[in-house]
């Protein structure tokens, strides 16, 4: 059954990766509203392509932000049910001049598809797609499967949540799967089993009434720029914990049995730092670089702004500075709960010489898949039988704010099946896919499909 599958894939590959394209062509830019239209286009294009590929219904829901694509093919209600989840939206593609080529017209250079969105997330959510067409067309469905594709994952997901709620009936799966992910390497295949929360948050520090002359008034009025450098730089101690007052309190620590089980993926530092530019990394003391990804919560300043930034040199004692700041989570670390311990001890921190304002932005819970289950277990098969080679678990270090509450209001499990490298520079300029991974992506969902129906028709 699997080779005529296999077969139909390598036929029509060619015609999968063109339609991949038209899709990619679409500038589906979740952020930024000149691009509204766009992000419709998309995600009428995707039900077009759901229903091209064979399913029961499809249709383009409005939510109040960005619609979701929801599609399904109900073989037999008996049956398992899968439920694919994905997003259409992406990052906007700026700075454009640092692409080689433009991000909305894709190109394949190196057996690599280049274009935003290539990997997070069309081209992998693609492929269930088209893993579904070939599954439907050769005969080789062998359960119910429901699509829920959206078009806010890079803007957190704000109205997801309520269309969760309200379509609980209709969402219901045995097992939501997902790839937005990555693996180690084509040659180390691997199975992300946690994704981090997230809490992120705008300050902004208030000094004088005004700009002022940096010579007038500098070294007699603080500065609300170097204000904000030392208390940013406060957060963390000279061993780079974060020093925010119960920030860890909440965090399961794990096992010496589990930090083991996770040292076993290969990682090579020096190639690490190489392919970053890097002589040196820093983190937090007394854990690995893939435990300060993987399973430690983290803070980063990802904007700082304030005072003059245009050509020249203008001086100026500036009234206000600004950052954004995030902090990755971990279990069982709560972001909500996060936010206020760092309102309160950012507004603690305070001289008395400015004023602190602080904005949380979205949120969203850490999370961390059953390795017990049936659908880890299908997962790994999968895997095991189109790589050749078992997967290894690993924890990364991005979030998906979605799929925690996947677990807590639809009660279903999610399998993080991703394909992607982390060097396709999600979210960077030349974002790329590659082809291999596509088409190998595509062979081992069908896989997926097996294993996971096979194992619970023999409950
Ligand atoms: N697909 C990524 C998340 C990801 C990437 C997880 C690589 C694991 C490995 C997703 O599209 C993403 O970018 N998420 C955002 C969430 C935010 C916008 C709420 C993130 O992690 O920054
Ligand atoms: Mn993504
Ligand atoms: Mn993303």
């Amino acid at each position: 059954m699997s080779t005529a599958i296999n077969k139909y894939i390598g036929q029509h590959q060619q015609r999968f990766i063109d339609e991949l394209f038209d899709l990619l062509r679409i500038p589906s830019v979740s952020a930024d509203s000149k691009f509204r239209n766009d992000v419709l286009e998309a995600a009428n294009f995707v039900r077009d392509k759901l229903l091209a590929a064979g399913v029961d219904e499809a249709e383009v829901i409005t939510t109040a932000g960005h619609p979701v694509v929801y599609a399904e093919k109900i073989l037999d209600p008996v049956l398992p049910t899968i439920l694919v989840y994905g997003h259409y939206d992406v990052q906007p593609a700026d700075p454009y001049e640092l692409w080689d080529s433009p991000p909305f017209e894709p190109v394949i250079k190196d057996e690599n598809i280049y274009a935003r969105g290539a990997a997070d997330d069309k081209g992998q959510f693609y492929m269930h797609v088209k893993a579904f067409e070939a599954m439907l067309q050769t005969g080789g469905l062998t359960c119910n499967v429901k699509f829920m594709i959206e078009g806010e994952e890079e803007v957190g997901s704000e109205n997801l949540e309520d269309f969760l709620q309200e379509n609980q009936q209709r969402l219901k799966a045995d097992v939501i799967l997902i790839s937005d992910t990555s693996i180690i390497s084509t040659e180390t295949p691997s199975i992300t089993i946690g994704l981090k929360g997230l809490s992120y948050l705008a300050v902004e520090v208030t000094g004088p009434n005004r700009d002022l002359h940096s010579g007038v008034y500098g070294g007699a009025v603080d500065n609300p720029i170097n204000v904000l450098c030392k208390m940013i730089a406060s957060l963390k101690d000279e061993n780079n914990k974060i020093t925010i007052p119960g920030f860890y309190d909440k965090v399961v620590a794990l096992s010496e049995a589990e930090r083991t089980a996770l040292a076993k993926a290969p990682f090579d530092l020096a190639a690490y730092m190489q392919d970053l530019g890097l002589e040196a990394v820093d983190g937090e003391k007394g854990y690995s670089t893939l435990e300060r990804t993987g399973i430690r919560p983290t803070l980063d300043v990802n904007g700082m702004w304030g005072g003059y930034i245009g050509e020249g040199a203008k001086t100026v004692l500036p009234a206000k500075a600004f950052a954004k700041i995030s902090m990755r989570l971990v279990p069982d670390q709560d972001s909500d709960e996060i936010a206020r311990l760092f309102t309160a001890h950012f507004m603690s921190i305070a001289p008395a010489t400015v004023k602190v304002k602080v904005t949380p932005h979205h949120g969203g819970k850490p999370y961390v898949t059953p390795l017990d289950s049936i659908a880890f277990q299908a997962a790994s098969m999968a895997f095991e039988e189109a790589w050749g080679k078992k997967p290894v678990p690993t924890r990364d270090g991005g979030s998906i704010p979605i799929v925690a509450l996947f677990d807590e209001i639809l009660k279903i499990d999610t399998v993080l099946m991703g394909f992607g490298l982390d060097s396709d520079a999600i979210h960077s300029p030349n974002e790329k896919f590659g082809v291999f991974n596509f088409v190998k992506g595509i062979e081992t969902i069908t896989l997926f499909h097996k294993h996971f129906s096979a194992l619970k028709n023999k409950l």
